[in-house]
């Protein structure tokens, strides 16, 4: 099988190095993403593996179909950059990694909760350069504290566990009730009133038109003043114009977020010495309260071993005519 592996970084490489002798595969490495401009790269290729900000919408499979391509192998979870219908029509499949550590994302959420509460990347700073004032550095308790956690699968579960660990009363919504999370005692609640009773909101459902935009405007009117969210899932969950003005005026009190709505022009890249064209990346990024991480929830040692091994299973699946577990339809 020859695979064509789009959005390549030295750390996907060297993962799937680490693992060459799986299988007799030839890989080609392409720093470039997949886009209808960049997928006659394709052309020579049995598979191409994509990730998250790939553009793998009708243009570009329409010239994956014509160059031969038979399977895009998703190296991650989400897969709403992909046209499933387009594949189809295409007949091309589609697999992806459903699972390959919640943990990894929940625990990064976390990281969010406590940085951007206890100010420790501020405190960092200060103590370094000889400041060892505590002004503005006061954070709160977890303990006790009502968390919403909307999307309760494999990673809001993940998130679920930790956060009961704090001593949180933690509040849910998702379409499909897990009944390990009631057993722990999580109460499932209408949206509403996870918005409206929540100090902290933590998003973990995946983005489709049901979920674009679940904060905005009036979401936000919802909830409580200073309310913390949390958003690792998918950046077009929250209507970054509605966060900056709620910013603004002081509803959200914090917002971490590890995903962003236009992060495919920014996220992974080093743009240090670039002018940064995104002026609302650049207001939220005034705020004192907003912390900002490039799409890195996943990235762990143990998450990146089960990305490629799946990914590389994923494809012997297809290889050998077995029965695609991990295939999106
Ligand atoms: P999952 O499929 O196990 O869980 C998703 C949950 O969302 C399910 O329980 C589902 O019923 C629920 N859901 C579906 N529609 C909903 C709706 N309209 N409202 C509320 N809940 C709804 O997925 P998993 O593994 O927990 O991942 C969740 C998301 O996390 C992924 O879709 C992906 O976007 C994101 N993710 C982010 C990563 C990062 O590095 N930042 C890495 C991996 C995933």
């Amino acid at each position: 099988m020859k695979i064509a592996v789009f959005s390549t970084k030295s750390y996907d490489q060297e993962y799937f190095e680490k693992y060459s002798s799986r299988y007799e595969y030839t890989f080609s490495f392409f720093e470039t993403s997949l886009n209808k401009s960049t997928a006659n790269l394709s052309i020579g290729f049995d598979v191409v593996c994509a990730f998250v900000n790939d553009k793998v919408d009708n243009d570009t499979i329409e010239i994956l179909a014509k160059n031969g391509v038979k399977l895009i192998a998703m190296r991650c979870a989400g897969f709403n950059n992909v046209d499933l219908q387009s594949a189809k029509d295409h007949g091309i499949k589609v697999v992806r990694v459903p699972a390959y550590s919640p943990e990894a994302v929940a625990e990064h959420s976390v990281a969010l909760i406590l940085t951007l509460n206890r100010k420790t990347h501020k405190a960092y700073n200060r103590v370094r350069e000889g400041n060892f004032s505590l002004k503005n550095l006061i954070g709160f308790n977890l303990y006790g504290k009502t968390v919403g956690v909307v999307g309760t699968g494999k990673i809001g579960i993940a998130f679920c566990r930790i956060m009961k660990g704090f001593g949180c009363k933690i509040l849910a919504y998702d379409i499909a009730v897990s009944e390990e999370l009631v057993a722990m005692g999580v109460k499932y609640l209408p949206i509403d009133e996870v918005f409206k009773q929540s100090d902290i909101l933590s998003l973990h459902c995946p983005l489709m038109p049901a979920t674009k935009h679940m904060v905005n405007k009036s979401s936000l009117a919802k909830m409580k003043d200073g309310v913390m969210i949390i958003n690792t899932s998918r950046g077009a969950l929250i209507n970054t114009a509605d966060a900056i003005d709620g910013l603004a005026q002081k509803k959200i009190g914090y917002l971490g977020i590890d995903v962003y709505e236009q992060e495919e022009k920014l996220f992974f890249e080093d743009l240090s010495e670039s002018i940064i064209q995104d002026d609302y990346i650049l207001r939220l990024n005034s705020f004192p309260n907003v912390l900002i991480t490039s799409h890195q929830a996943y990235f762990t040692k143990e998450a990146m071993d089960q990305i490629t091994l799946i990914t590389l299973d994923n494809i012997h699946a297809f290889e050998m005519n077995e029965k695609l577990e991990n295939e999106v339809s």
